[in-house]
């Protein structure tokens, strides 16, 4: 696909209206994606798990109008503090989706997840916006592919948060120019998942409920002329070969290691960037220092990731599930922001209602 194949020269007939909804799960990166160039092109290929409880669900009214205009509520309130990012979705997204010019949209969101948990909440919100704005589309013109809808709908969640075109697909999606990988979309895995990743699972340590202090746009920036940077982008490049064979062979050995590398090469960038920032709080590296060592001392490959913020996400297979879970209820929960954790596993992707 290229960049013009996606764009629509549709137009809204006068009386046109109805009402779309598609849930879109949220996802965790296995190899970051940190640093881009302009319109949302990472600086170097990714990898997720694509969650199954942690999602946005989104519905919008829409109604033949002399101009676009849109509404948002979250949750059947108006929530005009979300009304800027979701306006900067619409423009970069306007040029591939002509017919949104003269319609008028009632957005209405709800996540399933605490709102303030500090779970990245903007790629399961613009992931199920823009399949949203694809079934709009899909009823302008009935005939096109499942393959084009999801492409496009990742194209368009990328327009709005780079890993949001991770959360269209499930259950481990590719993101950036490598092989048959594209920059423009998310792709699920091509070669095949080994079983004991089919119900991997994903506890989300909820460290730190506050508002980040960089957020991660910011923090993308300040990858622009930093010293590590060509080094970052080949290793993540070559950690990507591997972690795509690892989820093929199924070597939990070679997976604990390489995913908690990522995480820390992640926070390290901040940690060098200019101006340095530190996002992990004292409760992140005792949740870190203890999963390490429970690994050490029961050999079950549990380990841990991160995402830009103090949060701590916790990956085991289904197999060692009850185990981790004691684990997670005695000695991890007392880190957590008022106890609270969540319990996600690996999803199959977005549902529409
Ligand atoms: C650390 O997709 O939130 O979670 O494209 O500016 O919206 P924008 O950034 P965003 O960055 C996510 C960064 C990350 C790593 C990842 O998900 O790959």
């Amino acid at each position: 696909m290229t960049l013009e194949q996606f764009q629509s020269r549709l137009t809204t007939p006068s009386a046109f209206e109805g009402t779309v909804c598609w849930q879109a799960p949220s996802n965790i990166a296995l190899v970051k994606y940190w640093g881009k160039h302009e319109n949302q092109i990472p600086c170097n290929p990714s990898v997720s798990f694509t969650l199954s409880e942690c999602h946005t669900k989104t519905s919008i009214a829409f109604k033949s109008s002399p101009q676009f205009s849109f509404d948002f509520s979250y949750d059947g309130q108006a929530a005009p503090s979300f009304n800027k990012k979701i306006q900067q979705f619409f423009n970069h997204i306007s040029p591939y989706c002509q017919y949104l010019s003269k319609l008028k949209l009632q957005i209405n969101s709800v996540n399933t997840f605490p709102h303030s948990s500090g779970i990245a909440s903007s790629a399961s919100a613009m992931a199920a916006l823009a399949l949203c704005v694809m079934e709009i589309e899909k009823q302008l013109e009935p005939n096109v592919s499942d393959t084009y809808f999801f492409q496009k709908a990742s194209f368009l969640a990328r327009l709005g948060s780079g890993s949001a075109c991770r959360s269209i697909k499930g259950p481990v999606v590719v993101w950036g120019s490598h092989g048959s990988y594209s920059d423009l979309f998310g792709t699920p895995l091509i070669s095949s998942l080994h079983p004991i990743f089919e119900d991997y699972h994903d506890t989300i340590l909820l460290i730190d409920r506050g508002q980040k202090t960089v957020s991660s746009t910011a923090g993308h920036q300040l990858m622009n002329g930093h010293p590590f940077a060509s080094k970052r982008f080949a290793q993540a490049t070559k950690n990507l070969d591997h972690i795509i064979s690892i989820l093929k062979t199924g070597d939990l050995k070679a997976f604990v290691e390489l995913v908690e590398l990522e995480a820390l090469t992640l926070h390290a960038m901040m940690m060098t960037s200019s101006p340095a920032y530190l996002l992990m709080k004292p409760a992140t590296l005792e949740a870190i220092t203890k999963v390490q060592a429970f690994r050490q001392k029961t050999n079950i490959p549990v380990c841990f990731t991160l995402d830009a913020g103090a949060n701590v996400h916790v990956l085991y297979p289904n197999e060692n599930a009850t185990l981790v879970h004691q684990f997670i209820q005695t000695e991890l929960a007392s880190l957590c922001d008022q106890g609270c954790y969540i319990h996600d596993k690996l999803g199959k992707g977005a549902k529409k209602y």
